[in-house]
């Protein structure tokens, strides 16, 4: 019975809702409620077994869509998708700034996204596929990943539904504020979120493919021919 409890509060706080409004809801702190969540994200694997199934179908198909040399997983999670498959056909970089070291000790890079793309631009260091996949936003790494990537590049845009959701009742507008979209929040879909990263490539990309999921959508962008 608790467990379902457990897991309402997990899914609620995948589509948004805050640490407050989920301890006065169901009344647990706010940092028992943030434990469970942790210990959650470590066992992704199995909890959201089927978007990952999804996810890692599509990451397939994108790559014998764009069949890279390199990649650059910046947020590879645990399962360090794109090394473990594509490791022998590719070179991956992975980096993950928050992984288990117990669960993978093999990982070598843990830094910040942001920071390991700053750097990578003071070498102008370009990649094939950049995968920029974080469970909140992933703003900060959109400009120099467009920059950086020469022929694929995914987002996952772990705040748009946030956007619409948990700052629903807030008079700040967080799609202007991220992305410069002028519209009412409930107008805003994720065609806006990719419209604003192709423009911002200067029409160098355009959308080959979204997916969608509760509480995020995931969109491939490929270069223009
Ligand atoms: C959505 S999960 C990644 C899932 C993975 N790409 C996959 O497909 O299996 C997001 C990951 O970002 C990591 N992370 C959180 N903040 C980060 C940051 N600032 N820079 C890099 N990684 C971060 C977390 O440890 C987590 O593993």
């Amino acid at each position: 019975m608790k467990s379902d409890i457990v897991n309402k509060i997990i899914e609620l706080r995948e589509e948004g809702f805050s640490y407050k409004h989920l301890s006065s809801k169901y009344g647990y702190s706010e940092e028992l409620i943030k434990s469970w969540i942790s210990k959650y994200k470590k066992q992704l694997n199995t909890y959201n077994k089927d978007h990952l199934e999804e996810k890692y179908q599509i990451n397939s198909e994108f790559f014998e869509a764009i069949k890279p040399k390199s990649i650059l997983d910046l947020y590879c999670g645990r399962n360090r998708f794109w090394a473990d498959n594509y490791g022998s056909d590719c070179k991956v970089i992975s980096n993950d700034a928050l992984v288990d070291k117990e669960a993978r000790p093999d990982y070598k890079m843990n830094i910040r996204a942001d920071q390991l793309l700053q750097a990578y631009l003071l070498v102008d260091k370009h990649f094939d596929l950049i995968d920029i996949d974080p469970y909140g936003s992933p703003r900060d790494c959109i400009e120099a990943g467009i920059k950086l990537a020469d022929k694929g590049l995914i987002v996952t845009f772990g705040d748009f539904k946030n956007c619409c959701k948990r700052f629903s009742s807030e008079s700040k507008n967080l799609f202007q504020e991220f992305y410069g979209i002028n519209l009412p929040k409930e107008k805003v879909t994720i065609d806006h979120m990719a419209e604003f990263v192709v423009k911002l490539s200067n029409y160098r990309f355009k959308v080959w493919g979204i997916i969608s999921w509760k509480s995020c959508d995931r969109i491939y962008f490929i270069k223009e021919d």
